[in-house]
C-alpha cells in the first residue's frame, strides 16, 4: 500500500497550539515505529474566512475527499460571531461532515483512573467508565429541509428545522453501533423519543430490525433520549454502546464527556463508507472546541488531539497495536501526575504548558520501546 495520508485542518483558537503537539507525536511515529503518513495542512474555520472569505474553499473540500484520513483541530471564536450564518467556521465543519458523508460519529467518553477526582459525580460512579457513543452525523435536524428564517405574513417571524431521517440512514449508523459492541460488552442502547417523535418511532423500529436481522447475537434495548441524560448522570456505568441520532447525540456526548473529568482528554473519530482502498472515510476530531478564553496562553491540553489521532491509527492506518502504545503512553503521564491546567486540583501549583504535556507523552513513548 502506499504511504498513508493525512490532512491536518489545525482551524481556530487553540487548535493550532495542540497540534504542533500532534505534529512531534506524528514525527516520533515516522522516526521510531518507521511509520511513514504523508501530511499536508490547510485552513478550515474563521483562519479560512480570514484568508479566503469562506470557511472552507472547494480546494480543501476536494483534498479531504482523496486523503486517508482529516485530523481537524478546533472552528469558531468571538471574532466571528456576527458573521452571516453561511460563512460561519462551524459551517466549513459541518460541510466536511456532509460531503464526506461521515455518517457515524464515535465519541468514547473513557474515565482515566487518575482522573476520576475531576468528575463532578462521585468517584465510585465514574471511576473505570467506559462507554462509546455513536451519534448519527450527517443528517437529522441540523440539515433537514425546509429549514430557514421566514416571515409567518401575519408580522411576525418562524424559525424552521426539519427532523427527517430515513430507513438507510437510520439502518448504517445502528450496524457501525453493532459492529462496535462486538468488539467491545456486546450491548447497545438506542435512544430517541419515540413518545413525541414520528422519526423516532422510525428510529427505534429500524434499530430494531438491524438487531434483528443481522446483529441478534448483541444486546439491544431502547431508551428515551431524555431519560437516556438521566441515567448517564445517574449510573453511566449500565452503558456499554449508545447510538443516537445527531442532536440527541450532541447533547448526550457532551453529558459524557463531563463525566469523565475533562473536555481536554476526550477524542472523536467520524466514519464513512470504505474508500476504494478498503479505507473508511474519516476525520478526527477532539470534542473540546476553540476555547477562546485560554488561546495563546499554552495552556490548552493537546491530549484529546494526541487521542484524536490515536483514533486514526485504529481506524484508518490499521495500526491498532501503535493506538495502543499511544493511549498508553497518554494514561502513564496522567499517572505520573503531568497536568495542564485544566487538570489542577486544590494543592497543586504550577501546571504543565502544552508543549510540555506534548513532551511528556514523547517521553512515555520512548519508554514504551
Ligand atoms: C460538536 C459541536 C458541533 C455540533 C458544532 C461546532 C457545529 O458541538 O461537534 O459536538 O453541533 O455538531
Ligand atoms: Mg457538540
Amino acid at each position: 500500500m502506499s504511504t498513508p495520508s493525512l490532512l491536518i485542518l489545525a482551524g481556530d483558537g487553540i487548535g493550532p497550539e495542540v497540534m504542533v503537539e500532534v505534529r512531534k507525536i506524528i514525527d516520533w511515529f515516522g522516526a521510531k515505529r518507521d511509520l511513514k503518513i504523508n501530511v499536508t495542512e490547510d485552513l478550515v474555520g474563521g483562519a479560512a474566512y480570514d484568508k479566503h472569505g469562506v470557511p472552507l474553499t472547494d480546494e480543501t473540500m476536494a483534498h479531504a475527499q482523496e486523503v486517508d484520513a482529516v485530523l481537524l483541530g478546533a472552528v469558531g471564536g468571538p471574532a466571528y460571531d456576527d458573521l452571516d450564518f453561511s460563512v460561519k467556521p462551524e459551517r466549513g465543519l459541518l460541510r466536511l461532515r456532509k460531503e464526506m458523508d461521515l455518517f457515524a460519529n464515535l465519541r468514547p467518553a473513557q474515565c482515566f483512573d487518575a482522573l476520576a477526582d475531576f468528575s463532578s459525580l462521585k468517584t465510585e460512579i465514574v471511576s473505570g467508565l467506559d462507554i462509546m457513543i455513536v451519534r448519527e452525523l450527517t443528517s437529522g435536524v441540523y440539515f433537514g429541509e425546509p429549514r430557514g428564517i421566514m416571515d409567518d405574513n401575519e408580522g411576525g417571524r418562524v424559525g424552521v428545522n426539519t427532523q427527517r431521517y430515513t430507513t438507510d440512514e437510520i439502518r448504517r449508523v445502528a450496524r457501525s453501533a453493532f459492529e462496535l459492541a462486538k468488539k467491545r460488552n456486546n450491548r447497545v442502547c438506542s435512544m430517541e423519543k419515540a413518545n413525541v417523535m414520528e422519526s423516532g418511532i422510525l428510529w427505534r423500529e429500524e434499530v430494531q430490525w438491524v438487531h434483528d436481522n443481522e446483529y441478534p447475537e448483541v444486546e439491544l434495548t431502547h431508551m428515551y433520549a431524555d431519560n437516556g441524560g438521566m441515567q448517564l448522570v445517574r449510573a453511566p456505568k449500565q452503558f456499554d454502546v449508545i447510538v443516537t441520532d445527531n442532536l440527541f447525540g450532541d447533547m448526550l456526548s457532551d453529558v459524557a464527556a463531563m463525566l469523565t473529568g475533562s473536555l481536554g482528554m476526550l477524542p472523536s473519530a467520524s466514519l464513512g463508507v470504505p474508500m476504494a482502498n478498503g479505507r473508511p472515510k474519516a476525520m478526527y476530531e477532539p470534542v473540546h472546541g476553540s476555547a477562546p478564553d485560554i488561546t495563546g496562553q499554552a495552556k490548552a491540553n493537546p491530549c484529546a488531539c494526541i487521542l484524536s489521532f490515536a483514533m486514526a491509527l485504529r481506524y484508518s492506518y490499521d495500526e491498532g497495536a501503535e493506538a495502543d502504545r499511544l493511549e498508553s503512553a497518554v494514561e502513564k503521564v496522567l499517572a505520573d501526575g503531568v497536568r495542564t491546567a485544566d487538570l489542577m486540583q486544590a494543592g497543586d501549583t504550577t501546571p504543565a504548558s502544552t508543549s510540555e504535556m506534548g513532551d511528556a507523552v514523547i517521553a512515555a513513548l520512548d519508554a514504551s520501546l
